[in-house]
């Protein structure tokens, strides 16, 4: 795969409808949201779709460094109006394009009106230039994470086989039951120690959230797994290195789900 970037978003072929819009997130933190959105998104690209990735994780913004990027434009900017959208809007290794939020951005770690309307008017605007947006959140069910959430129409929780993560994710799809009314929710079991553990884990968790669901009005629930990416070093090695594991290690095994999810995202 070429590290060449793709050139700079114009929007010169408007999607139809606009973009599909998916937030990556999680119950708990270090699970492998970025990991999973950076790569996703240079195995969508690699199929000629445009891809924006925009780094919702306002507070503890990480994406520039897993890219290797050094923004002098962020989300900061456009939101105080220093910068342009197209200005923030640049290319990254893979592809695809990025709207980072680099560091100083804690300021928007609490949702005010002001994050609100921003965000969501980012979001409208690059809609329609795009054929997928992906929002890599932040891990829990804050305020601001729930948000960003909301802003797309399909989800993609991922979580690790760790107890704690698991109890979290069932916490945050829980939230997002109740409060965003969603009733399908794609899940990533990352760092799985063994085949299978994905299905095994998506089936427990649905069992419960079943139970749980079923006790509300109007009914119906599915969890869906979309993806199972096992422990791998190359994971680590690629995140070392700044490069993703798309580019540097395209044959291993987490490289290969990873483009399996795409193409599970995409049927
Ligand atoms: N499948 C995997 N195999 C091995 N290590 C992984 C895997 N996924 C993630 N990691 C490790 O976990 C770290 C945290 O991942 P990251 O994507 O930054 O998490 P999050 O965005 O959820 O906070 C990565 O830097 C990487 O070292
Ligand atoms: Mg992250």
């Amino acid at each position: 795969m070429s590290t060449t970037p793709a050139p700079a978003a114009s929007p010169t072929r408007p999607s139809r409808g606009g973009a599909r819009t998916l937030a990556v997130t999680s119950g708990k933190g270090g699970v492998g949201k970025t990991f999973v959105t950076a790569n996703l998104a240079a195995a969508l690209a690699a199929r000629g779709l445009r891809v924006l990735v925009l780094d919702a994780d306002l507070g503890l913004a990480n994406l520039d460094v897993v890219l290797n990027l050094h923004p002098k434009i962020t989300l900061h900017d456009v939101f105080t109006e220093k910068a342009t959208l197209e200005q923030a809007i640049l290319p990254a290794p893979g592809g695809f394009h990025v709207l980072l939020a680099g560091s100083g951005m804690v300021e928007y770690s609490r949702l005010t009106p002001e994050v609100r309307e921003k965000l969501l008017h980012i979001i409208e605007l690059v809609k329609p230039r795009f054929d997928w947006v992906l929002l890599d959140t932040g891990a829990g069910i804050s305020d601001v994470v729930l948000y960003a959430v909301s802003l797309a129409t399909d989800v993609l929780v991922v979580a690790t086989p760790e107890p704690t993560s698991l109890t979290d994710a069932y916490a945050t799809i829980k939230v997002l039951v109740t409060q965003q009314d969603r009733r399908h929710v794609g899940l990533v079991l990352n760092q799985a120690s063994r085949p299978g553990e994905g299905k095994l884990i998506c089936g427990q968790l649905q069992q419960v959230l079943q139970r749980f669901v079923g006790s509300l009005p109007g009914q119906g629930f599915k969890l869906e797994l979309l993806g199972e990416v096992k422990a791998d070093l190359a994971v680590r090695q690629a995140v070392l290195k700044r490069q993703l594991l798309l580019e540097h290690f395209p044959g291993s095994d987490a490289a290969q789900s990873i483009k399996a999810l795409a193409t599970r995202l995409l049927s």
